[in-house]
């Protein structure tokens, strides 16, 4: 086997992520490593936890990107708050919510489901019967953009149910910061997670977490120790804390944080407000093309995610030719649908640095292209 440096193709990413990495960020992390205690990299870190607090809409202190892609971040919101014997509210209209309710189970604790048909959002009027009926839950779960179907939940409206039966909430926001938006702190959000791969236009392998004091004094009182040593927040916290003295608690992945930072950079730069505008109305410019296509999205209008758009398949159209037909032809990846929505629907992502007019064009021409010949 001859092996050589890899060159990948060039890709316009329109699946549900990876997103196109900005230029700037992959630059970023081209840059020489330094150490992970060296003061200028501790400089950086304040930096990054700077940038994440208004991207978050939070004064959060404990705000920080936990070394691993967005399901570390899951785990570690919910390692840290779930306890074995405990019952915790999971909401479930996706993959996402599936996850969460397995990792619930994995810490011993039972997960009590709130389920939606695919493709719509959380009902938060069963939210509510299900807190009413167990009073003994203190946690609830969610997933703000479902990217498995396209659909958004008012996760202002289930926090506010959560806490009106004192329970805290963890929120997945992996699909949603940076595109619509997240107000951490006026939405009372305690424990959140995302990812930074989708609207951030990073590549993936970080995650943000922030968490607020309701959140820390609840893993400050635990009965039982945190079940993973890498995700327990009063470790990690020693090296992402405030203060000038850090100490050792892992290597960190240094220039996937150079870029990280360049893309919150980015972001700060563009303004949250203005990114938030620019995937709506990216989002509805692809809706107008895909309806002259004669196409139709799958979720309706009030519950659709501007950044992640689900198009029902036509009857007799072969989902994988088209999506081969793209990526061989034009260097187009979208994404299919997933467990039972597979071969019914296709994702389009458009977040960070790929949405925009001329992805947009790109890929309803190749649609029309492939429609016509096949
Ligand atoms: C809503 C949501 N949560 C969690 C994840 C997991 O993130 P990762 O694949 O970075 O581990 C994803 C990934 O697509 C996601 O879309």
């Amino acid at each position: 086997m001859e092996v050589k440096t890899f060159s990948p193709p060039e890709r316009i990413l329109l699946g549900p992520g990876p997103s196109n990495v900005h230029p700037r960020v992959l630059q970023a992390m081209a840059q020489p490593t330094i150490g992970h205690l060296d003061p200028a990299f501790i400089g950086l870190m304040e930096e990054i936890k700077f940038l994440l607090r208004y991207t978050f809409k939070t004064e959060n202190e404990i705000t920080f990107p936990v070394s691993g892609p967005g399901s570390v971040g899951m785990e570690t919101c919910l390692v840290n708050l779930v306890e074995p014997g405990m019952k915790v509210a999971v909401c479930v209209n996706g993959v996402f919510g599936g996850r969460i309710r397995d990792i619930v189970e994995r810490c011993g604790a039972q997960p009590i489901v709130i389920d939606a048909e695919w493709g719509r959002a959380i009902n938060p009027q069963r939210l509510d019967d299900v807190l009413i009926s167990n009073p003994d839950i203190k946690l609830t779960a969610f997933i703000h953009a479902e990217t498995s179907t396209g659909a958004q939940s008012n996760i202002k409206e289930l926090t506010e149910i959560s806490h009106r039966h004192s329970c805290l909430v963890i929120a997945d926001t992996v699909t949603s910061l940076g595109g619509i938006p997240v107000m951490v702190d006026e939405w009372n959000l305690d424990a959140v997670y995302s990812g930074s791969q989708k609207c951030l236009s990073c590549p993936p392998g970080l995650s943000p977490v922030t968490f607020n004091e309701r959140a820390l004094h609840a893993i400050k009182n635990r009965k039982t120790k945190v079940q993973s040593w890498f995700m327990d927040i009063n470790l990690i916290t020693s090296y992402w804390g405030s203060g000038s003295r850090r100490s050792y608690h892992h290597t960190a992945p240094i220039n996937a944080l150079y870029g990280l930072y360049e893309a919150l950079l980015l972001l700060k730069e563009e303004g949250l407000e203005n990114s938030w505008e620019r995937h709506k109305k990216n989002s509805e410019k692809l809706i107008d093309g895909l309806k002259n296509l004669g196409l139709s999205t799958f979720v309706k209008e009030e519950e659709r995610l501007p950044e992640l758009i689900t198009i029902k398949i036509p009857d007799g159209v072969d989902d994988l030719k088209v999506r081969n037909y793209l990526l061989d032809k034009h260097n187009i990846e979208i994404g299919a649908g997933l467990g039972s929505l597979a071969g019914k629907i296709w994702r389009i992502g458009l977040m960070g640095y790929s949405s925009n007019e001329e992805n947009i064009s790109r890929y309803l021409n190749g649609m029309k292209e492939a429609f016509k010949i096949m």
